[in-house]
């Protein structure tokens, strides 16, 4: 017991003791988390993000909480994933897979009881549409068979509750289960389809909510009328997203998506009950 916890104190001083490189930067934990929702818009809020000189992403996703293999490394494995920031500045990495997985917040919690989460959450049926959409494009490429979205929506005439997209878009499930660790504090609920058609008063409230010096403004971003899409000015340096971003969803059937709509309104109702605000959901 007295060795495990020297051992444990060991560790912890070892994760804390910074390793400077010669440059003046280092390898932190994150302190702020994007844990999902997956195609809520997690690349679009990581790249705003990043327009802040105080915050440094993680180019690729981590899934450390989630994937066994990546968790069973441990802490300082992770560690060594994140970039490479100045001691003042904060590490943010983004996993959409997080916020759906049961497993993750107990992991995120020991980690650090308070980190700032961030979860970017879309229309529930439009997230479904996108999240079909981007595993039908994924299967024509490989050529691969694909099922028309009817038939993994709705079985028997009824919707189809075994459709992992579906689930994915039930965020009160999820959510309960980080509400178990952290207090709605510690989450910031981001509107993701406020975000796209709008992005500079949504960046406003994460700023605030991260308590990082006001300083992403109008500027930042310019609307780019071909893609009809915001796009980012950094340093003067334009960035678009990349254009799977902005792809069409396939054609649903005027009445599958009444029955989707529908679906959704109950799980809505309560995670809007969960988090204390409405959304413009349909
Ligand atoms: C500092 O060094 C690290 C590691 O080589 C590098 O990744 C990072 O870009 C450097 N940062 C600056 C500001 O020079
Ligand atoms: C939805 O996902 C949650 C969390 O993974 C799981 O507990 C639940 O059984 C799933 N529900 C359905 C209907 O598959
Ligand atoms: C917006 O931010 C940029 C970069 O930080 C700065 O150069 C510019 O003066 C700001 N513009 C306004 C209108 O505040
Ligand atoms: C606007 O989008 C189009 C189409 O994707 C692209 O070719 C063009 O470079 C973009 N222009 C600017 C200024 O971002």
């Amino acid at each position: 017991m007295v060795m495990g916890l020297l051992a444990k104190f060991i560790l912890i001083s070892l994760l804390q003791t910074p390793l400077h490189h010669p440059n003046g930067t280092l390898q932190q934990l994150p302190q702020i988390i994007i844990i999902g929702v997956r195609k809520g818009g997690t690349r679009a809020l990581i790249e705003m993000l990043s327009l802040h000189s105080a915050v440094v992403a993680a180019q690729n996703e981590v899934h450390f909480f989630d994937w066994e293999s990546h968790f069973q490394k441990g802490l300082p494995w992770y560690l060594s994933q994140m970039p490479y920031a100045f001691p003042e500045q904060l590490t943010v990495e983004k996993t959409p897979a997080y916020f759906t997985s049961a497993k993750v917040p107990k992991r995120i919690y020991q980690m650090n009881p308070n980190i700032k989460l961030l979860l970017i959450l879309r229309d529930p049926t439009e997230r479904v549409l996108s999240d079909y959409t981007q595993v039908f494009y994924n299967r024509l490429q490989k050529h691969k068979r694909y099922q028309p979205i009817e038939s993994v929506l709705v079985k028997d005439g009824e919707i189809n509750l075994g459709y992992k997209a579906l689930n994915r878009s039930l965020y009160y499930v999820h959510m309960q289960n980080w509400l178990q660790y952290f207090p709605l504090e510690s989450i910031l609920v981001v509107d993701g389809d406020r975000l796209i058609k709008d992005p500079l008063p949504e960046m406003k409230k994460v700023e605030r909510f991260l308590k990082l010096e006001p300083q992403i403004n109008a500027s930042n971003f310019y609307f780019n009328k071909t893609k009809g899409f915001y796009c980012l000015r950094d340093h003067g340096r334009e960035r678009c997203l990349h254009d799977s971003k902005g792809r069409a969803h396939p054609h649903v059937a005027p009445a599958i998506l009444q029955k989707l709509y529908k679906f959704f309104h109950q799980p809505n109702k309560k995670f809007f009950e969960l988090v204390g605000r409405t959304f413009n959901w349909k």
